[in-house]
């Protein structure tokens, strides 16, 4: 029996199928949210590869920000026990989770069985999301999946006053007049979204094993910004951008 996740998010959409009776994972995917996300969905069908069989899923459930545009699942999930089921999964005993994506950030902790017990969900403000490293890689004239490298070689560190997105574009425009390097401007926006992410977790136990997923958690700068920023270490899924249509998948299997 086969069961299907899908995480529809603001940034990018995912898909992975899951063997329900072996507990393992068949194939993951993902692309970029199209206009219509459903389209995304059938674009990544689509790519399942022939010999995998997809008229033999049984199961189905569909989570993130479009969920509710996408029909034909037969359960609609909040991201919050998505990220907890696909994390727990990939890494059991896991007691706080961190995600990143496109465009807000969640922390969610969880008992010593795994389930969720509180969780704080920032999707107001940009600042401590994957928005903040797009606008940052757009400036900079540089791939996003470049800027980790590029801030792994800051020799000072400037602190952004800016703690909105769109003043912090007008700081960095002023950074780059006066020839601050793009390694330096880079560190200073992975260390600001390390502190919005820091004062998000006040209030939360913030107990270890701590993981890090979600699209930025590709950047071993900022994760590097976190952990100097929490004095903690933390733990990385092999794949990060697919832990929510994995615990989708997952979940679908148990109902
Ligand atoms: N190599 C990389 N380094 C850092 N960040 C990256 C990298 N690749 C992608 N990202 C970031 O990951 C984000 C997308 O992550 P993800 O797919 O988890 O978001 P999403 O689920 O679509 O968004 P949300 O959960 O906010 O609705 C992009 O905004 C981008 O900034
Ligand atoms: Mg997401």
């Amino acid at each position: 029996m086969i069961s299907l996740g899908i995480d529809i998010g603001s940034r990018n959409t995912k898909i992975c199928l899951f063997d329900t009776v072996s507990q393992t994972i068949i194939h993951t995917d993902y692309c970029g949210t199209e206009v219509n996300p459903v389209d995304s969905v059938k674009y990544l069908l689509s790519q399942v590869p022939s010999d995998l069989d997809i008229s033999a899923i049984t199961h189905s459930a569909v989570t993130g920000y479009g969920r509710h545009l996408w029909k034909d699942a037969a359960n609609t999930l909040s991201e919050i026990s998505c990220h907890a089921a696909g994390i727990c999964y990939l890494i059991p005993g896991t007691r706080t989770i961190i995600d990143i994506g496109g465009q807000d950030s969640k922390i969610i902790a969880l008992d010593d069985n795994s389930r969720v017990v509180d969780f704080v969900m920032n999707d107001k403000c940009a600042a401590g999301t994957g928005r903040f490293l797009e606008m940052t890689a757009m400036r900079l004239g540089l791939e996003i999946g470049h800027l980790s490298s590029v801030a792994a070689r800051s020799d000072q560190d400037y602190a952004l006053s800016s703690t909105c997105v769109v003043f912090a574009e007008s700081e960095i425009i002023g950074l780059m007049s006066q020839a601050v390097s793009s390694a330096n401007i880079a560190r200073s926006v992975n260390r600001s979204i390390a502190k919005r992410i820091h004062s998000q977790m006040a209030g939360l136990a913030n107990q270890e094993p701590i993981v890090f997923t979600g699209g930025v958690a590709q950047s071993d700068d900022i994760r590097y910004c976190l952990e100097q920023e929490l004095k903690l270490s933390l733990m990385l899924p092999p794949d990060p951008e697919i832990t929510g249509a994995l615990g989708a998948a997952i979940l679908a299997g148990k109902k």
